[in-house]
């Protein structure tokens, strides 16, 4: 029988979109995209580490008030990670080796800010990114917290940049094509006077940190099929101004290059054989005691 020779069972359907046998399917996306469809079991381990991320975000975001410094968010998510025998991705990875747990990307940042010691401000926007190993497993997530009152610039792009996140997931079901998400993504931004970031992408995720495929959150034509088993970040970047950005002398802080304001929330998700399923959720029975700062 041919992928596309209509199924046995009489669905009237393709073999390939039907019955087609799930070890070939993992066996064709390794081959063809270098993609790892994920089983059962890395599932499970995927999602500990998915719901870790998402709670030491969570606990993060709490934190972040005027006053505060990111170095304390990052010496608080070290002191959680170490709690769990988890381990940041962040620390160590790339050249020159990323030196914190955490990203912290305020204003024109873009991304992969590094924590410092300068306390936060009134009217600043801040994206915290949070990425972790648990058991081996990876998972990947960020949110924005805004120092309110912040201006309307600020607000637009950290509105924006979320309602984007929540159409990309909409169209996350099997056999959808994977340039739907950059079309979800870039044809709202652009309705709401905002552009996307095209120089950093999103990625599978779960037994590596950066795995195929790469998931583009502007207009472009991949036609990859999503599949059930999927495991992948979508995390826009949404600029006020300019699309483009340049890396500062740290070799890592990504600005925009006009100044305007940047903003970015991601999750990892898990395509399911329906639809989608959110793994960066917050599990709030995984710490017991609260920090009061
Ligand atoms: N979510 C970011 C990414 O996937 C996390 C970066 S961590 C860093 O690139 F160490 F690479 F900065
Ligand atoms: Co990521």
């Amino acid at each position: 029988m041919m992928r596309n020779d209509p199924c046995w069972c009489g669905s009237q359907k393709k073999w390939k979109k039907c019955h087609y046998p799930k070890q070939a399917l993992k066996e064709q996306y390794l081959k063809k995209y270098g993609i790892i469809l994920k089983n059962d079991e890395q599932i499970v381990g995927i999602r500990h580490a998915c719901r870790l991320a998402a709670t030491v975000l969570d606990k993060l975001c709490s934190m972040t008030k005027v006053g505060v410094t990111t170095n304390e968010l990052d010496q608080y998510a070290k002191e959680l990670f170490e709690e769990k025998n988890a381990i940041s991705c962040c620390i160590g990875y790339g050249e020159p080796p990323f030196p914190k747990h955490i990203c912290t990307s305020l204003n024109d940042v873009i991304c992969h800010g590094i924590p410092n010691d300068v306390p936060l401000q009134q009217g600043d926007i801040i994206n915290i990114d949070v990425a972790c190993i648990l058991n081996g497993y990876y998972g990947d997530c960020s949110k924005m917290v805004s120092l309110e009152p912040v201006d309307t610039e600020k607000r637009r792009v950290v509105d924006v940049s979320l309602e984007c996140l929540n159409r990309a997931a909409q169209v996350l079901k099997p056999n959808n094509k994977l340039c739907e998400i950059g079309k979800a993504i870039e044809s709202y931004a652009s309705s709401q006077n905002c552009s996307v970031v095209d120089q950093f992408v999103g990625h599978g995720v779960g037994i590596g940190f950066h795995e195929e495929p790469q998931v583009a959150h502007h207009y472009n034509h991949s036609q990859i099929p999503l599949a059930p088993g999927m495991t992948l970040t979508i995390e826009p970047m949404i600029n006020a101004g300019k699309r483009s950005g340049y890396i500062d002398k740290d070799h890592w802080t990504c600005r925009t290059i006009d100044g305007k304001p940047s903003a970015q929330w991601e999750h990892t998700f898990l395509i399911t054989e329906t639809g989608y399923e959110i793994l960066t959720i917050p599990d709030y029975t995984l710490f017991s005691h609260v920090r009061s700062k």
